[in-house]
């Protein structure tokens, strides 16, 4: 699709959601649609980046999907280290800058080495940027924000009075914009703890497709639809501007 007529968002962020239903539905197990969702993710993220979109998140794993079983979280969490060369391979072949959001309590060593060593290989590519939110919970991050910028403020390397948005922000996981358009596949329609802060204004999308069909068609249809967008950001409607 022709990008140039389009409004193109700077910050994109997915909820990679019915990876399990897309699995099921086909007499397949989760696992299969785990491994399914991941190589769309792969295809999908080199679309959305070609597509002059610089800043990626994804929300891989929630503080919460350790309620899942054993076997589940465990599947997921070797996903991730299984595919350390593949995805590195990919970052470098794509020049971008990978990093995590989320907690690293509870993770195993062998998750956390992985996570460390895509964002050390990676930390020089500038122009795009894929934040992976793995073990990440939107509480979480504004509380372990909050402890950072209460010690600051007891170590007199930040005054309280200087606390406003913007400085509240960098103390978050990552320094990053704020989201344009929120996309959750598989027709659920709630946030499910994700980026509370940086989500405070973005446009919503939620369409019925499970994320391994979610393809580049279904992407396009998303930003087809952000164009049609008024983001007024609490002024008027255009229409009424000579008014
Ligand atoms: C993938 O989809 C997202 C993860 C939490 C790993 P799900 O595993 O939530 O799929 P459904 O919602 O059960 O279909
Ligand atoms: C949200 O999906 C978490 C991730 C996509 C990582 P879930 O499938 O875990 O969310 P709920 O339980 O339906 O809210
Ligand atoms: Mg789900």
């Amino acid at each position: 699709m022709d990008y140039s007529k389009l409004k193109v968002p700077n910050h994109v962020a997915i909820i990679v959601d019915g990876n399990g239903r897309w699995a099921t539905e086909k007499g397949m197990s989760r696992s299969d649609g785990h491994n399914e969702g991941f190589l769309n993710l792969k295809k999908l993220s080199a679309y959305i980046f070609s597509r002059d979109i610089k800043y990626l998140s994804a929300y891989l794993f929630s503080t919460e999907n350790f309620k899942r079983s054993k076997q589940e979280v465990s599947f997921l969490m070797n996903l991730l280290v299984g595919k350390l060369e593949e995805i590195l391979d990919f970052c470098h072949k794509e020049k971008i800058k990978t990093v995590f959001s989320g907690r690293e309590e509870n993770l195993s060593d062998k998750v956390i080495k992985t996570m460390r060593k895509i964002e050390e290989e990676t930390k020089n590519y500038k122009n795009k940027v894929f934040n992976i939110c793995f073990n990440y919970g939107g509480h979480a991050e504004i509380i372990d924000a909050t402890k950072k910028i209460v010690k600051d403020v007891q170590d007199g390397n930040l005054d309280v009075d200087k606390l406003n948005e913007e400085v509240f922000s960098k103390y978050l996981y990552q320094d990053l914009p704020q989201v344009d358009l929120l996309i959750r596949t598989s027709g659920e329609q709630r946030l499910s703890n994700f980026m509370l802060w940086q989500n405070s204004y973005a446009e919503f999308y939620f369409p019925k497709t499970y994320f391994p069909d979610f393809n580049e068609n279904e992407f396009d249809k998303a930003i087809l639809e952000y164009t049609k967008r008024d983001r007024r950001f609490g002024g008027i409607h255009y229409e009424d501007k000579n008014n």
